[in-house]
């Protein structure tokens, strides 16, 4: 069978998305001093069915590009193209009934569920948010919970009378009883103990194949990702830096980052364990309110040359088929032409009006 121009058109397209928190002075309160650039210029596609896997270091902007995604923070600029509508130009009544086509699910299901809701009033409570509470509501409910694994008669608990693994469930019955078409789920398994994990990860893809969602699935661990990504995105500090499907990624990670990343996940067979490269990071995080110049990853890079990394931002570019990388020197690592070598951890220094000064406040755009 042919694909349909729809089922081609990816469902969701970011393009050169960017969303920058302004940083607002103690003082000057209504002036901002400088801008946290937790998402700063990302342009990813999500074909139809796909599950995309987003990665990356705590603070890179991964949660900020899906809540992006969502509006649930507003974007400073760039294109959010989902179904082929720009989500970022629609207003009211058109964006209330687009939101309902795109659930999140979050990290931690107690801190996201009102403890004082019971189960039917949680997923009552989007139905009528989005008028399709009628006759037929109870009956939706109770299958959505049985899609997830839970029997009827949880619909009268409260979410401390679950497991962290059953409050998940619920976590994604409120997401699903909408009918999405894209899950956002941001951590899904990272609250949960390790033996639960695999059943929520089952859970998910078993639901993407009955009812055909698509996923953006957000870790930050590469293990996690693993087995449910087809494509995997790495997020350093607010942009892309490598992307491509999951196989190639695992089997031949281009980035110095991700390979940093890859180096940190052990390996079930001992003897390539134990001739694993190991890749340890100098220095923490620059802060996304400073990012370095250059390319971001400079700093901390083990490969990083003499010319163009510090003055140079790499862009994503395409170095096999489906397989994009933002380095300068992407081939020559590969090849081997270029060794990786010791790097002292730097300070960055937080510039301008915040030098040595008050940290200021931050305050988001919306
Ligand atoms: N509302 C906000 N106001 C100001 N800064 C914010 C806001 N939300 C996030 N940030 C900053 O943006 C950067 C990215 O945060 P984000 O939560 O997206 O990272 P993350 O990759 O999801 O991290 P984690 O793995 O810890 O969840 C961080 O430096 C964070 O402090
Ligand atoms: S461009 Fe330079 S600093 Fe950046 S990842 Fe490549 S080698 Fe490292
Ligand atoms: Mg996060």
């Amino acid at each position: 069978m042919t694909e349909t121009a729809e089922q081609a058109t990816p469902l969701v397209q970011l393009r050169d998305l960017k969303v920058h928190f302004p940083i607002k002075s103690g003082v000057l309160f209504d002036r901002a001093v400088g801008y946290v650039y937790a998402v700063d210029g990302v342009s990813l596609s999500i074909r139809r069915g796909e599950t995309y896997g987003l990665v990356g270091e705590s603070g890179c902007g991964k949660s900020t590009l899906g809540r992006g995604l969502l509006r649930l923070v507003e974007p400073t600029a760039g294109e959010v193209i989902f179904d082929g509508t720009d989500v970022r130009q629609l207003k009211g009544e058109a964006m209330r009934r687009m939101r309902r086509r795109m659930q999140m699910v979050f990290q931690d299901p107690l801190a996201s569920l009102d403890p004082r809701q019971s189960v039917e009033s949680l997923l009552t409570e989007g139905l009528k948010a989005h008028g399709l509470a009628n006759g037929d509501s109870a009956k939706r409910l109770r299958e959505t919970l049985a899609a997830v694994g839970l029997p009827a008669s949880a619909l009268r608990k409260y979410p401390h009378e679950f497991s962290g693994g059953q409050r998940q469930r619920i976590g994604i019955a409120r997401a699903l009883v909408l009918d999405p078409d894209l899950i956002v789920a941001d951590e899904p398994v990272s609250a949960l103990d390790v033996s639960i994990q695999a059943q929520v990860v089952n859970l998910l893809e078993d639901l993407q194949n009955e009812l055909n969602l698509t996923y953006l699935v957000i870790a930050h661990d590469l293990a996690v990702v693993r087995h449910i990504a087809d494509t995997v995105g790495v997020m350093y500090l607010g942009a892309l830096v490598e992307e491509a499907p999951s196989d190639d990624l695992y089997a031949e990670p281009l980035h110095p980052y991700t390979r940093a990343l890859m180096s940190a996940v052990p390996v079930p067979d001992p003897r390539v364990e134990d001739r694993r490269e190991r890749i340890l990071l100098a220095g923490d995080l620059p802060s996304p309110a400073n990012p370095p110049a250059g390319c971001r990853f400079h700093t901390r890079c083990p490969w990083a040359q003499p010319t163009r990394c510090a003055d140079e931002r790499p862009g994503l570019r395409e170095i096999s088929p489906g397989h994009r990388v933002a380095c300068h020197w992407a081939e020559d690592i590969r090849d081997g032409r270029i060794r990786p070598h010791e790097v002292a951890a730097e300070i960055v220094r937080p510039t301008g009006v915040l030098a040595g000064g008050d940290p200021g406040e931050l305050i988001p755009t919306a």
